[in-house]
């Protein structure tokens, strides 16, 4: 496996990131309109209330929740190899704090709710927890993002639940290299998940690739074969730094580099529009079913477009992915807090959220939680 690793390469300081607007159909994003105290809807047409609303005018209607910390693989870029400490059971969010919370906010305006974890698979009581979200009236989309590793035989049910979009993590095409970066064994069994998905009629199946220099990289053009015959999203992203990943600048492949890759093998490559909250750049192949993106968040980030926010397992609100400030849900409400005070919290938490992360070097030198805690 160190022939992986030893094609790292050097980079030059400051990095030779191109121009990449001729690629460009639609650029534009929702740069914040400010706050209005008209009633402002989300696309379900509810009403979205000031609460999730920041001081850019970003309408935060997508609420990412973790359910676990824990997770069945020990996947390089997403934990360090020693483990991390787990919150202990009792301060975990119950089935019914989850709901509680997310009635609040699906209520207040919240359209799109992602389960995440640690791996939202394991946890066992997931097929109950999306039925009683998918009930909950307003909500549009409820989806899950997972390492695919045990989700074929719990797909069926989980659609018949409500789960209505899918994004299966994997890095690579190789079952070796898998076992490298993850640590565990189970590339079939992703592969076998990517596929039951499909024929249980997800489309797109979104696939996420973290793209490494000198592991996955000569992959990139396997990954957008997969995309000629199949209902396949695959995701190239940028590698992100977390506490404990190791990250370091060589091992990142700066979006404008994977385009150029793809361009060069697919000259038909266009570009297609994206909405203006999307984490991806999206792209399509003449003749090809399934389509291409990029998740740029460290070479061109997409803060402007922001509409996410994060419960985490332990009932921490984390208003940014990359910002270390967190507030407990949790707390207040296992005080008795009414709906109006968790509100407030919530909405000046959400007030103070900044415009945009600090940029790849601060963050990659600020204490954040690891991944695995914080679900992407
Ligand atoms: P869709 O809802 O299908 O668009 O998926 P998503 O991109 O919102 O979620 P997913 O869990 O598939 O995450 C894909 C990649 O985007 C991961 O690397 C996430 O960490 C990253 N990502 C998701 N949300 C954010 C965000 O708010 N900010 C940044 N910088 N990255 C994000
Ligand atoms: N950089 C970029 N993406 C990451 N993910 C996990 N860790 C990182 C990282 N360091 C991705 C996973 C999953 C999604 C939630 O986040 O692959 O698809
Ligand atoms: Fe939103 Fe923070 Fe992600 Fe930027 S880094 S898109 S502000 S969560």
């Amino acid at each position: 496996m160190k022939r992986y690793i030893s094609r790292i390469t050097n980079w030059p300081t400051p990095f030779p990131f191109r121009n990449l607007n001729f690629f460009m159909v639609d650029k534009e994003r929702n740069f914040g309109s400010k706050p209005t105290k008209e009633p402002i809807n989300n696309e379900e047409g509810n009403q979205i209330s000031d609460m999730l609303i920041d001081g850019f005018g970003r309408k935060h209607t997508y609420l990412r929740i973790s359910l676990t910390e824990r997770c069945n693989l020990r996947c390089q870029y997403c934990m360090p190899a020693e483990g991390v400490d787990l919150t202990p059971s009792p301060k975990l969010l119950t089935h019914n704090e989850i709901l509680r919370l997310a009635n609040l906010f699906v209520t207040s305006g919240v359209d799109k709710i992602r389960l995440t974890g640690g791996e939202p698979t394991v946890r066992k009581d997931i097929h109950d927890i999306c039925s009683n979200l998918s009930s909950l009236k307003g909500l549009k989309t409820l989806a899950v993002t997972t390492n695919g590793i045990i989700l074929a035989k719990k797909l069926p049910m989980l659609k018949q639940c409500g789960l209505t979009n899918l994004n299966i993590s994997l890095d690579t095409l190789v079952p070796s290299k898998f076992e490298f970066m993850t640590r565990r064994k189970g590339h079939h069994k992703v592969i076998e998940s990517i596929n039951a998905a499909i024929d249980l009629g997800y489309n797109p199946v979104k696939v996420n690739c973290v793209v490494m220099r000198g592991f996955n990289d000569d992959e990139i053009c396997d990954f957008v074969n997969l995309t000629v015959d199949k209902p396949i999203n695959v995701r190239f992203i940028e590698f992100m730094p977390f506490d404990g990943n190791v990250w370091n600048v060589k091992k990142l492949i700066p979006y404008s580099e994977m385009l150029d890759t793809v361009a060069k093998k697919f000259p038909t490559l266009k570009r297609l529009c994206d909405h203006p909250t999307e984490t991806a750049k999206n792209f399509q192949i003449d003749g090809h079913v399934g389509t291409v993106s990029f998740v740029t968040s460290m070479t061109e980030h997409f803060c402007a477009g922001c509409n996410r926010l994060r419960l985490l397992a332990d009932g921490n609100l984390k208003v940014c992915l990359f910002g270390p400030s967190e507030v407990s849900l949790r707390d207040p409400l296992r005080s008795g807090a009414g709906d109006e005070e968790l509100r407030e919290i919530i909405g000046a938490a959400v007030k103070r959220k900044k415009a945009s992360h600090a940029g790849m070097f601060d963050i990659a030198k600020t204490a954040n939680r690891p991944m695995i805690h914080i679900g992407g």
